[in-house]
């Protein structure tokens, strides 16, 4: 297995680019399943989870082709698709489920395997499940399978209150409303920037839907939906990612394709801790004040508030702060994974359920670590800009899920990094 190098020390300079979001790609890409015409969508990430949902969506019948070393995707489902999504595709990522509302939404019927716990969460679909069983469906669980039946063939509007501002039971149902008869409400929505995307689309499909971005969307269904080209929003948590390495590591980049609206209360607490983040044309430009991070408490809430895709980033900044931060993960029940690792670099971080209590300290040592999840994994290896001598970032399969060339994107700005080949 190929793991990732990092010599610290290296102050950075220059420009990163930004791709476009796996967040929005991945229920972009399920969308083509709700009409027979061609979805193309441009600025898509390079990502092995892209390749997965690209794997899914031809096993139900699409046909995908793409352009530009992958950067577009072009999908289309002509004709009769098969309704079954397999648990051997399934498991290896959990944004397969966002098929069952647009399967239940063309064809009436939909077996969807669940996709079982993952290293963060037990992450239920219940969420999804009781808002399509609103729109007439019946749900059954039978062998790991969401056993799918639209009554009558065809889903109905409904009106439905979330419990939580889930942001996939809110795709989910968004997209399974488009072609429901009559009109549908979703209260207490998700808001996150990916949903607004793929509100965008969806109009551009000829899809009826308002409220995208605020927590209540109503969706009034269509017979039918046609094709589009959509470009995929950029990464606001690449961006994050990015804006955090000069904060650590010294140094000014620039990233470009950020704005600031993507991540606004996470810039705010960079402020609090002394960073400079300012809006060029191009892009973010980011750098710190001082010579240390200050100290800041920060909460994990849906968006706008605190996203928790940045949490074990912000950790790493942390770690390095002069004072003493609290750290409280409101979304997934077990989120903290990276920080004994950050410990076996001589990070002074204590945790207790759903809270970390960071104190910063002056110095850092690199250290073979191991990597949990994707957001772990490059919270370890934005550590290790900073630390003394070598880190060793290993299992950096979990990296591939969700970023492009790492190694090539901070090597660009200066830092000394270098992917090493598994043997
Ligand atoms: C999306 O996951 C993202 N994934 C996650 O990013 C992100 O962390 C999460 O939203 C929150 O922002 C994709 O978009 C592919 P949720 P999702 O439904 O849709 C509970 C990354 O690093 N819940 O908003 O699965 C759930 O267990 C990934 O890129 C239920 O209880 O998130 C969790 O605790 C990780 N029942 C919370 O809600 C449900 O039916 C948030 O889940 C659904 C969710």
């Amino acid at each position: 297995m190929d793991s990732i190098v990092v010599r610290g020390g290296k102050p950075l300079s220059g420009q990163i680019e930004i791709a476009g979001a796996k967040n929005a790609a991945l229920t972009l890409m399920p969308a083509t399943l709700l009409s027979d015409e061609p979805l193309t969508l441009t600025n898509t990430p390079r990502l092995s989870d892209i390749k997965t949902m690209t794997l899914l969506l031809e096993s139900l019948g699409a046909e995908i082709s793409s352009l530009q070393d992958g950067k577009v995707q072009t999908m289309s489902c002509h004709g009769a698709i098969n309704t079954t999504a397999d648990y051997d595709i399934v498991r290896k990522m959990r944004a397969s489920n966002l098929v069952l509302g647009p399967l239940l939404a063309r064809e009436g019927h939909a077996i969807v395997s669940l996709p079982g716990g993952c290293a963060i969460g037990a992450r239920p679909m219940d969420i999804h499940t009781d808002g399509l069983a609103k729109m007439g469906a019946e749900i059954d669980l039978k062998d790991g399978y969401l056993h799918a039946k639209a009554d009558g063939g065809k889903l109905k509007g409904a009106v439905i209150d979330f419990p939580f501002a889930s942001v996939g039971a809110t795709e989910n149902i968004m997209m399974a409303a488009t072609l429901a008869k009559g009109t549908t409400v979703i209260n207490n929505a998700a808001r996150e920037p990916e949903i607004v995307d793929l509100a965008t689309c969806l109009r551009k499909m000829g899809a009826q839907i308002e409220g995208d971005g605020t927590s209540s969307i109503t969706i009034q269904g269509v017979d039918r939906l046609h094709g589009a080209t959509h470009p995929v929003v950029t990464d606001r948590i690449e961006l994050g990612t990015y804006m955090l390495a000069p904060v650590i590591a010294g140094g000014e980049v620039e990233c470009l394709g950020g704005r600031m609206s993507l991540v606004a209360s996470f810039a705010e607490k960079l402020d609090a801790a002394g960073v400079d983040v300012q809006e060029t044309k191009a892009g973010l430009k980011v750098k710190l004040r001082g010579d240390r991070p200050h100290a800041v408490d920060v909460t994990t809430e849906p968006f706008p508030g605190f996203p928790t895709d940045l949490q074990a980033q912000m950790m790493a900044m942390l770690c390095f702060a002069d004072g003493t931060s609290v750290l409280e993960e409101k979304i997934f029940e077990n989120r903290f994974m990276h920080a004994p690792e950050l410990v076996r670099m001589g990070a002074d971080i204590e945790v207790h359920g759903g809270t970390a209590t960071v104190t910063g300290v002056d110095r850092m040592k690199g250290a073979p670590v191991m990597a949990t999840d994707l957001r772990a994994s490059v919270s370890l290896i934005l550590a290790g800009l900073r630390a003394e001598g070598e880190t060793q970032v290993n299992r950096v399969y979990h990296l591939d899920r969700g970023y492009e060339d790492v190694a090539g994107k901070l090597g660009g700005v200066g830092a000394d990094i270098e992917r090493v080949p598994g043997s």
